[in-house]
């Protein structure tokens, strides 16, 4: 048993038709490969057909499962109520809802213009509103139960970060409708969570957030505990794990996955990490004797 293995039960999410934004590539590809190697039928989302189209040919290959790529950009509501009307007119009825597809750069905010801003926050949050608003009405409309919406945030959602600023605007935003309408529709049959990644390598997420050299410079593994990024099996565990009926009375949560980094980051104290068995030793001496003092 090791970690970069599948976890759930093969057919754990047999009969089950899950849609992934961004499904083309890196944690959404990794996603729908692990789903399909479950027994799922998959939509792939994003606004790239041709990327979607190889990924799909590449999975089905590889899985013998069903996938249909169906460009969308997710900030046009209507393209997503198409999008949706395509899946269910080819597998007869969609059962999840992956909110995964964002856009994101580093950048000083002040070196932003309004439209660059717009562009990310219009990506993540309206993306995953306008998505989780269609599917919602749908399901609710069609009186579908056992239905599930899971949203791949960051942990900066909550403790926000310098130089992503609209993302963690955004992200929060995702969170914050999250645990709203797992209290609103749940009574549709709809469960809401969130899975909170830390840094797990990706070509989309680290060419624009820490390019160049600048990825020696500031090695995402020291900000983690456990000393290592996240392999894309741990991802995908957790996230069948969550949109499977093994799952059933998880609802609002958002499960974070990150080795520990967004802790070390917290912690008043946390800078005595550095401090050696010698020096703690000369440390407790001096604090000892603060009491006789
Ligand atoms: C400043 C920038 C910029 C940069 C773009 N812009 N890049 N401004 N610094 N580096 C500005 C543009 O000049 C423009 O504003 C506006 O942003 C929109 O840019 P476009 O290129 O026209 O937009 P678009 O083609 O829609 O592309 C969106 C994008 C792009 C976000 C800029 O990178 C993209 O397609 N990303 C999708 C995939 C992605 O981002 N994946 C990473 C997710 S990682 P003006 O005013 O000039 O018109 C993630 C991880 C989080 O979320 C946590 C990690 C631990
Ligand atoms: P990625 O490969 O760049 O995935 C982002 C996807 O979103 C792309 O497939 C992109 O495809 C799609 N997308 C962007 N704008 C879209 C739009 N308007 N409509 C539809 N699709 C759109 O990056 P990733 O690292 O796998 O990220 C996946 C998710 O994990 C994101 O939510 C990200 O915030 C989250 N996350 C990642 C990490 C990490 O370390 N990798 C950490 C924390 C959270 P197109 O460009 O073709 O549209």
């Amino acid at each position: 048993m090791h970690y970069t293995e599948g976890m759930l039960k093969e057919g754990a999410l047999k009969d089950k038709t899950i849609v992934i934004t961004g499904g083309g590539t890196g944690l959404g590809k990794s996603m729908s490969k692990y789903f399909l190697q479950l027994g799922a039928n998959v939509v792939i989302t994003s606004r790239k057909q041709e990327i979607l189209e190889k990924t799909a040919d590449e999975l089905m290959k590889e899985t013998s499962g069903q996938v249909l790529a169906l460009a969308c950009d997710i900030r046009n509501y209507l393209e997503v109520e198409k999008m949706l009307a395509a899946g269910v007119a080819k597998f007869g009825k969609v059962d999840v809802l992956i909110n995964n597809a964002a856009g994101n750069f580093i950048s000083p905010t002040e070196r932003l213009s309004l439209r660059a801003f717009d562009t990310i926050v219009d990506i993540v949050l309206k993306g995953s509103y306008n998505c989780t608003l269609a599917f919602g009405k749908h399901w609710i409309k069609e009186q579908q139960k056992n239905n599930a919406i899971l949203s791949i945030v960051t942990t900066y959602a909550w403790t926000g970060s310098a130089y992503v600023v609209p993302s963690a605007c955004a992200k929060a935003g995702v969170l914050a409708l999250t645990r709203s309408l797992a209290v609103e529709w749940a009574k549709y049959g709809i469960r809401s969570n969130a899975i909170a990644p830390g840094p797990f390598p990706t070509k989309g997420a680290w060419d624009r957030l820490v390019p160049g050299e600048f990825r020696e410079k500031f090695n995402l593994e020291k900000q983690v505990p456990l000393r290592r990024v996240g392999e894309h099996q741990e991802l995908c565990n957790l996230a069948a794990y969550l949109i499977s009926d093994y799952s059933a009375y998880v609802n609002g949560e958002v499960v974070t996955i990150d080795g520990g980094e967004w802790l070390q980051g917290a912690g008043e104290f946390n800078m005595f990490e550095e401090v050696t068995q010698p020096q703690w030793d000369v440390i407790e001496k001096m604090v000892r004797k603060a009491k006789s003092e």
